[in-house]
């Protein structure tokens, strides 16, 4: 199968409350293809390089110390029309207005503590699956 392709991150607070296996069930069953993953953590330089558009923010140091404050499951996934494909299964950046049934009104805490990342566009989901992986580790 080929399509577009997002990259996903579940966070450190899904991966700490046992969610992994939840999500990537959500994942699979809503027609994702995984084309690359792995279990790592980040380093605050590394977080606060991914999270580089955000660092004029108010949350940017907060959510850079939370998204290194333990391990993550990155993935690319795959599927014709996949950002905004993604954007919908996971729902809401706020799981407060998250529709029932996605994965953030499933599985999220708060807006910080939001259980999954997704990129933003096509040309971002090429710039943050390069910052995780290289050509062999894709499938
Ligand atoms: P994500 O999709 O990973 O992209 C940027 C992240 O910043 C977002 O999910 C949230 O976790 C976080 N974020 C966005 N807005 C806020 C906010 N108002 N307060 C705290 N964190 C935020």
């Amino acid at each position: 199968m080929t399509g577009t392709i997002t990259l996903t991150m579940i966070k450190p607070d899904a991966v700490s409350k046992n969610h992994i296996g939840g999500i990537l069930k959500m994942i699979n069953d809503a027609g994702f293809r995984i084309k690359a993953m792995k279990y790592t953590q980040l380093s605050k330089e590394q977080a606060g390089q991914f999270y580089a558009v955000h660092q004029d923010k108010g949350f940017y140091n907060d959510l850079v110390e939370f998204m290194s404050s333990g391990p993550i499951v990155a993935a690319i996934l795959e599927k014709e029309n996949a950002i905004a494909d993604f954007r919908k299964l996971i729902g809401a950046t706020n799981p407060a207005n998250a529709e029932p049934g996605t994965v953030r009104a499933s599985y999220a805490e708060s807006v910080q503590r939001n259980a999954v990342h997704g990129s933003d566009s096509d040309e971002n989901a090429v710039i943050e699956s390069d910052f995780f992986f290289s050509k062999v580790e894709r499938f």
